[in-house]
């Protein structure tokens, strides 16, 4: 019997990981974040899918320098028809490993994209890859209050300036009335090590929670998106880039750590 159940588990295909990337300030990295931890996965040989949800000014085609034929929009009254094999003609390849769900190419579109189509695209995307990252747009919509349900965590984007973190405070605060659940949430700071007069110690003091992982300000970032050299493949030495692939093995053990705990408590 337990043979039995051990192969039911088995040919169980697992679904991805879905990684949600946030913040209510703009700017504060969310798409280089988004772009850069999911190329450290794919790098490491897992399926990764990049879902835009920026609809009306989508920045992760260009940022990987791709130019998207079909977008999310495409989906609109037909994804009840959707197998997963469907889905893959949907997105745009950066590699074999790395995919993008473009957001709509024309931006009028982007109303169109009702709540129940982003739980009903995350759920076929989950079948199709490792781990599914999605670039948020900086506010709390529906369509993104469907995607936080279907995430697996929640990466909160600051910058050292107390604009970017009030708004994470304000984040904080929004997701507690949600009662979204806080072993969920992991604090990033994007470019750290900017000399401007606040400590990770006044940070984490002024917002309750511990920094999870940080980013460091580095030029090799807006030059790798100027020049259409992604950073991890142009400059893996940056430091920039080795944030970002410690940051992927973090991710990956972070939710190792999960699974572990779940199996125990079975
Ligand atoms: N770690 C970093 N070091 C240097 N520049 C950065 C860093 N992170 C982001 N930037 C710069 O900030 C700009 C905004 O980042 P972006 O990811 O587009 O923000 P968001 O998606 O939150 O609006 C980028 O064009 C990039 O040049
Ligand atoms: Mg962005």
């Amino acid at each position: 019997m337990a043979e039995e159940n051990k192969k039911e588990k088995a040919k169980k295909p697992s679904l991805a990981k879905v990684l949600t990337i946030f913040s209510i300030k703009g700017g504060v990295g969310k798409t280089i974040i988004s772009t850069n931890l999911a190329l450290a996965l794919s790098m490491k040989k897992n399926r990764v899918i990049i879902f835009d949800m920026n609809f009306h000014s989508g920045d992760v085609s260009s940022t990987l320098n791709l130019n998207p034929k079909l977008s999310i929009s495409d989906l609109v009254d037909n994804i009840d028809f959707y197998s997963p094999k469907d889905m893959e003609k949907v997105l745009t390849p950066f590699n074999d490993n790395l995919k993008v769900l473009a957001a709509p190419i024309e931006p009028e579109l982007a109303s169109s994209i009702k709540p129940e189509l982003i739980r009903q695209t995350v759920d076929i995307l989950k079948e199709i890859a490792d781990y599914v990252v999605i670039d948020c747009p900086s506010y709390f919509h529906d369509t993104v209050l469907t995607a936080l349900s279907e995430t697996d965590r929640f990466y909160l984007i600051a910058t050292v300036d107390l604009l970017a973190l009030k708004g994470a405070l304000i984040t904080l605060q929004t997701l507690q009335l949600l009662d979204y659940p806080e072993d969920k949430i992991r604090f990033v700071l994007n470019r750290s090590k900017s000399k401007v007069g606040l400590t990770d110690q006044e940070i984490e003091r002024s917002l309750g929670i511990k920094i999870w992982t940080e980013i460091p300000s580095d030029r090799s970032v807006p030059m790798s998106i100027n020049t259409g050299s992604p950073l991890l493949i142009y400059f893996p030495k940056s430091p920039a880039a080795r944030s970002f692939f410690r940051m992927a093995t973090a991710v990956k053990n972070d939710l190792d750590k999960r699974e572990r705990k779940k199996e125990q408590a079975a």
